[in-house]
């Protein structure tokens, strides 16, 4: 048999959370064809595994990397890490279908300007197409650019005919191959949309075969409410639920992710549901006065009024206009930041836990980007399972492959099996890590050698080669 590539003696972990095994996996076309002893076989191209594992490509479960994907489709922060395939559209916030008439609304400018929306998902489908990312996208809608589509304010709920209107906005963005919606029901400008007008929007999703991911509307006092209503919306939708990072925010809030996972792992007993979490103690996103607090660190990231004071506290900018962060904030806005606000046994409790993904919620557009953009995944390998022991192996893989793609509904991908697709990663378990940190937030990950996306080698010796990505159109989500 001859073969497009074989990788020779690779510790296979397959992605299903079996024990790593050592094999030849052959390639032909944009798939997986044979794995076993292949010393006979030929190929075009060989590569020596030596000692290194191979793994499913990593599924980036969380992402905001809609415009990313269009505009740098090498996809630099991602291909680095391993990444073959991610979701975009999520927090509420996706590039179609709305138009964007002045001011990009808060937080749909974590995607871009104005000129980063569609009006229709089938024109960011085409974008998205023309440009071949170099790894493979599956969109969500956006509950919040659903809001932005059809609402002239965000301060109240949609009436009658706007959820109509949304409805119809949503079914055909389904049919034209989205995944699902996500909401981000914390932030301002999708706080006040009440549970019913949510709810009648995942009525379509479940109608569709698509998933509901939600930023919940509180990750703080009142996160187990919050829980309850993504999980009774998902059960009226008939829907799989993602919880997206789910975390308990703020030092009065520390410790409550034991009684979270307890909740979650009830809910999952009777209705579908699992959780993204991305392995840091900071998260990040706009500036908003409710998020603002002296208990922990906030480090401005961007501000459009302010671009010089990006990179710095927003403790030492209070201090040195002689304000307090409330109105450092206020005057910084409209901004982004990073919040230093969780604990770190909390987001271990969650990282570890048999129902959680891994999803990096990166921000592309940030100059001054969170390391969880360029990080996430070699950090799960390197820092938490390798040096801290947190899981073996197999189920660090299984977080960031078959969990995923079965939850996501990606057909023949997330495994290491004949007639999967070719998404491969091949790294060194001895070397693996995150290269950002919050100082040098855009350095890659060490470690991740080779990276094959649809039958074609992609990231090889530190350069994109191909770019193979596709836009992975909805297939009903099979439970
Ligand atoms: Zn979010
Ligand atoms: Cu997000």
């Amino acid at each position: 048999m001859i073969f497009d590539v074989i990788i020779r003696r690779a510790n296979v972990v397959d992605g299903t959370g079996r024990e790593p095994f050592v094999a030849d996996v052959g390639v032909r076309g944009e798939r997986i064809v044979a794995i076993g002893d292949l010393d006979m076989a030929q190929a075009a191209q060989v590569v020596q595994a030596q000692g290194r594992y191979l793994a499913p490509g990593f599924i980036d479960v969380h992402t905001h990397d809609d415009n990313c994907a269009i505009r740098e489709p090498e996809m630099l922060p991602k291909i680095t890490q391993g990444i073959t395939t991610v979701i975009v559209g999520n927090c509420g916030i996706s590039a179609s279908p709305v138009k964007i008439v002045g001011e990009v609304p808060d937080p749909m400018n974590l995607l871009g300007e104005s000129d980063a929306f569609f009006a229709q998902f089938d024109a960011f489908a085409a974008a998205l197409e023309a440009a071949t990312p170099a790894v493979n996208v599956a969109a969500l809608i956006g509950h919040t650019t659903l809001r932005a589509g059809v609402m002239d304010r965000f301060d109240r709920a949609a009436t009658g005919d706007e959820i109509l209107a949304m409805r119809g906005a949503l079914r055909q963005a389904l049919r034209g191959g989205a995944i699902g919606m996500s909401t981000g029901l914390a932030y301002t400008n999708a706080r006040l949309a009440p549970t019913a007008e949510v709810k009648a929007l995942v009525e379509v999703v479940g109608e569709e075969g698509g998933i509901y991911t939600t930023h919940m509307r509180n990750e703080r006092e009142t996160l187990f409410e919050a829980m309850d209503e993504a999980f009774e919306t998902a059960r009226h939708g008939k829907v799989p639920l993602v919880i997206s990072h789910l975390k308990c925010a703020d030092v009065e809030n520390w410790g409550k992710s034991e009684h979270a996972i307890d909740k979650l792992e009830a809910a999952a007993r009777e209705q579908p549901c699992n959780c993204d979490c991305y392995p840091y103690s900071a998260c990040s996103t706009t500036l908003d006065l409710w998020r603002v607090s002296d208990q922990f660190d906030i480090l401005v990231t961007w501000s459009k009024p302010h671009p010089e004071q990006g990179r710095r506290l927003l403790s030492d900018i209070a201090a040195e206009w002689e304000v307090d962060l409330t109105e450092a904030a206020r005057r910084l806005m409209p901004a982004g930041a990073i919040y230093h606000n969780m604990d770190e046994t909390d987001v271990r409790r969650v990282l570890s836990h048999p129902l959680t993904m891994i999803g990096s919620d990166g921000l592309p557009s940030d100059p001054n980007p969170h390391p969880r953009l360029w990080g996430s995944f070699p950090r799960v390998i390197g820092h938490y399972c390798r040096d801290e022991g947190l899981f073996a192996l197999p189920e660090a893989i299984r977080k960031m492959t078959s969990m995923s793609a079965a939850r996501f509904g990606l057909t023949d991908r997330g495994v290491i099996r004949e007639g999967a697709f070719a998404d491969l990663t091949l790294f060194d378990f001895e070397t693996v890590l995150d290269g950002a940190s919050f100082v040098a937030p855009t350095t890659p990950a060490i470690g991740i050698d080779w990276v094959m996306v649809n039958g074609q080698p992609t990231w090889v010796d530190g350069d994109v080669r191909n770019r193979a990505g596709r836009l992975l159109r909805r297939e009903a989500v099979i439970e």
